[in-house]
């Protein structure tokens, strides 16, 4: 997995921009850039080399395949952290693209990234599966990031420029913004759930979220009820007025003022790139050697994660360890492929998380496991696309088993690996896919263990024509609405939306 892809939370960076490509602004004019991204992470790895020199490489992400063309095409800069602590980089051009590095100290990686984003905001806004932990600390030291990229992204944007902000690392930067440059217009797209208000409301600084946030003009979400719960968040903290999706503001003399709209652009995958390399005849190759690597079993499942304690990797290794158990599975002709790749490893709820699950598959492997036929391969590293498609096409079934997940780029790259149409996908219910995936994938309820083992069961057993008929279904929906169409709509409507450039 290219685990640092910004902002996309797939197995596989995809590359080869298609379709047409929207000019969000128009060219020339003003100094800097017509069109800006701010996301946590640059589209580059940095390494730091022996002479203390500073090396990059892509980091090809979902993210930047999605937007590489609209920044080509306009005058188009990304502003993000580099991964490293303290590294002071000047601004680059990279592919087309102005790249403008933000420099984090350790101990901002340690309030900010790994602290409040990603053991207080993360957790609470996936239903709390591990709980958040609030430290005024963290707070202060996300406040001020989000000042840092904001001040960023005013600097390299032209007058009127489009600034797209990414994540929920980054919900102060909109207004933060906003105030610095009420000529630009501001897109947000959150790739995470939007928790319900009952939850939301534990956070202290939920007031200045959803007030950050509103500094944008278009707000995207992965769902439908991601945007309803933030609509919802704004009726209950705020005093301003919301009529469907469009809430509005009030100026500094209490009259309405801006409109700010909440809706839902699912995000996807580049289908057709990654449908391509699946059909190459290396990676078709490589599939048939991983099934005899794998002793040839009937039925090859896989699960393929961030090891991270929303994908529900444990309620998965569990059902299958139980249906070994139960003999209704056996080691000689069914096998588990876990990949889980490495992920915020300094978080203290991911070190319990990998412990937990790797005591599992050592019992399970312990117990069940045969000379030539391990129960489960388990892998904790990354792998390039190449392998994963050709992974993709070993598996007869797909196991997405997420207590949350905002949308769940996996599932989408396993149906558009499989051009055979063959191949099952089990898909949690809780995941952003399911909306809209529903009814091709086999759908489960992860808690519910006994329901999650019979249908396990019934993918392996199901009957190839079904399999069809299923993935037929799917790959409509996954070759048609690719991660090109999600950027050219979001953009599409952020520019069509009526400019006022008021401060609020
Ligand atoms: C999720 C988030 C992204 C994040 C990615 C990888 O997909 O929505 O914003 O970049 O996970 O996590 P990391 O913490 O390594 O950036």
């Amino acid at each position: 997995m290219n685990g640092k892809g910004p902002s996309v939370d797939s197995a596989t960076g995809t590359e080869a921009p298609r379709g047409e490509v929207p000019r969000v602004s128009e060219p020339g004019g003003s100094d800097g850039y017509d069109f800006v991204v701010v996301a946590n992470r640059l589209p580059v790895d940095f390494s730091v080399r022996s002479d203390g020199g500073v090396d990059w490489q892509r980091s090809p992400g979902g993210l930047v395949t999605a937007l590489e063309p609209v920044m080509q095409h306009n005058e188009g800069a990304w502003v993000g952290w580099s991964g490293a602590p303290d590294l002071a980089h000047e601004p680059f051009d990279a592919d087309g693209m102005r790249l403008v590095p933000v420099t984090l100290s350790a101990e901002e990686i340690q309030r900010y990234y790994e602290g409040f984003a990603n053991d207080t905001l993360w957790p609470l806004y996936h239903d709390v599966v591990a709980t958040p932990s609030y430290h005024r600390a963290w707070w202060d030291a996300y406040r001020a990031v989000n000042q840092r990229f904001a001040d960023a992204a005013a600097a390299q944007a032209a007058q009127g420029a489009v600034v797209w902000v990414h994540d929920y690392q980054l919900q102060l930067v909109p207004k933060m913004l906003r105030d610095l440059r009420p000529d630009l217009r501001i897109g947000f797209f959150d790739h995470i759930p939007f928790p319900p208000i009952e939850l939301f409301q534990q956070l202290p600084w939920r007031r200045q979220i959803v007030e950050g946030l509103l500094g944008a003009d278009l707000l995207g979400f992965q769902r439908g009820g991601d945007a309803s719960n933030f609509i919802r968040a704004v009726r209950r903290l705020t005093d301003y007025t919301t009529r469907g999706p469009i809430v509005t503001l009030t100026d500094a003399d209490g009259r309405p003022g801006r409109h700010v709209r909440a809706a839902a652009f699912p995000i996807s995958i580049d289908s057709h790139r990654f449908d391509a390399l699946a059909r190459t005849p290396e990676v078709q190759q490589r599939a048939k050697e991983i099934r005899s690597e794998l002793g040839d079993p009937d039925v090859v499942m896989l699960g393929v994660d961030r090891l991270d304690y929303t994908k529900g990797i444990r309620h998965r290794i569990k059902a299958y360890g139980e249906l070994l158990q139960d003999g209704r599975l056996d080691v000689e002709r069914s096998t588990l492929v876990q990949v889980a790749s490495p992920s915020r490893e300094n978080v203290g709820a991911y070190q319990e998380l990998r412990e937990q699950v790797e005591g599992l598959v050592g019992r399970i492997n312990g117990e069940f496991g045969e000379y030539g036929h391990a129960a489960i391969s388990y892998m904790h590293h990354s792998y390039p696309p190449e392998e994963m498609a050709a992974l993709y096409l070993a598996a007869d079934v797909m196991l997405v088993t997420s207590l949350r997940d905002g949308m769940n780029l996996v599932a989408k790259e396993y149906v558009a690996a499989r051009s055979d149409e063959r191949g099952v996908l089990v898909l949690s219910e809780f995941t952003g896919a399911a909306d809209e995936l529903a009814p091709g994938p086999v759908l489960i309820n992860p808690h519910d263990i006994d329901g999650m083992k019979d249908a396990i069961v019934a993918a392996a057993q199901m009957d190839p024509r079904e399999q069809r008929r299923r993935m037929r279904r799917l790959r409509r929906r996954v070759m048609s609405d690719d991660v090109a169409k999600w950027a050219e709509s979001f953009l599409g409507v952020l520019t069509a939306l009526p400019h006022r450039s008021s401060h609020v």
